[in-house]
């Protein structure tokens, strides 16, 4: 187990609690999370964006928000991840993100603004399971690079939400739009530039 390993296992707590967990049994390692983010009704009814402060967030923990009912998932990627991204093209069904998943700001190979945090809608692009956050070396496969793997129907996405070949999912995972104000502070649901998605 390498360094980033050891520290989640000290940390470990259920990132999910919903699809899957329970089926897919003994052999993964549960992600930590700082919180769950949970907007205000009114903020929700409306649509609004969210604010969350991702001053704490270190490599390989999550955050769990929801956006207009959306469950939405923010993490920091390791070095290791990052280094894996070029890596991994030749596997990928849409390395380029040429399908239309993401704002165009995120059409790169992280798919986010910042490289080290990601932003995903939390959805399978199958058939809507919630895809679990495995960004452990060896966590699902013996080859298993860190990613997004669906336990529903086998689909798996690296970490930048992009989608491996020969899975069921057809397209990359949503990435929401957002933007950071300051390096801590992340707005899901808006454009830089202005105005609400
Ligand atoms: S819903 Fe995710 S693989 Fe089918």
């Amino acid at each position: 187990m390498d360094q980033e390993g050891v520290n989640n296992s000290r940390r470990r707590f259920l990132a999910w609690t919903t699809t899957g967990v329970g089926a897919i049994g003994a052999g993964f390692t549960a992600v930590p999370f700082l919180n769950y983010w949970n907007p205000s009704a009114r903020a929700q009814a409306a649509g609004a964006p969210v604010e969350q402060d991702v001053s704490k967030l270190q490599a390989g923990q999550v955050i769990n928000m929801e956006w207009r009912g959306k469950p939405i998932i923010v993490y920091r990627r390791s070095e290791r991840h990052l280094a894996s991204l070029a890596e991994l093209e030749g596997q990928l069904r849409d390395p380029q993100s040429q399908v239309d998943q993401q704002p165009d700001y995120c059409r790169n190979q992280y798919r986010s603004i910042s490289p080290e945090i990601g932003v995903l809608v939390a959805i399978c692009t199958h058939l809507g399971c919630s895809p679990l956050y495995r960004p452990e070396l060896g966590s699902v496969s013996a080859d298993w690079p860190g990613g997004f793997f669906c336990p529903c129907h086998g689909s798996k996405f690296d970490v930048a939400g992009r989608v491996f070949k020969g899975v069921p999912a057809p397209t990359n995972l949503e990435v929401p739009p957002h933007w950071f104000p300051n390096e801590n502070t992340l707005i899901v649901g808006e454009h830089q530039e202005g105005g609400a998605a």
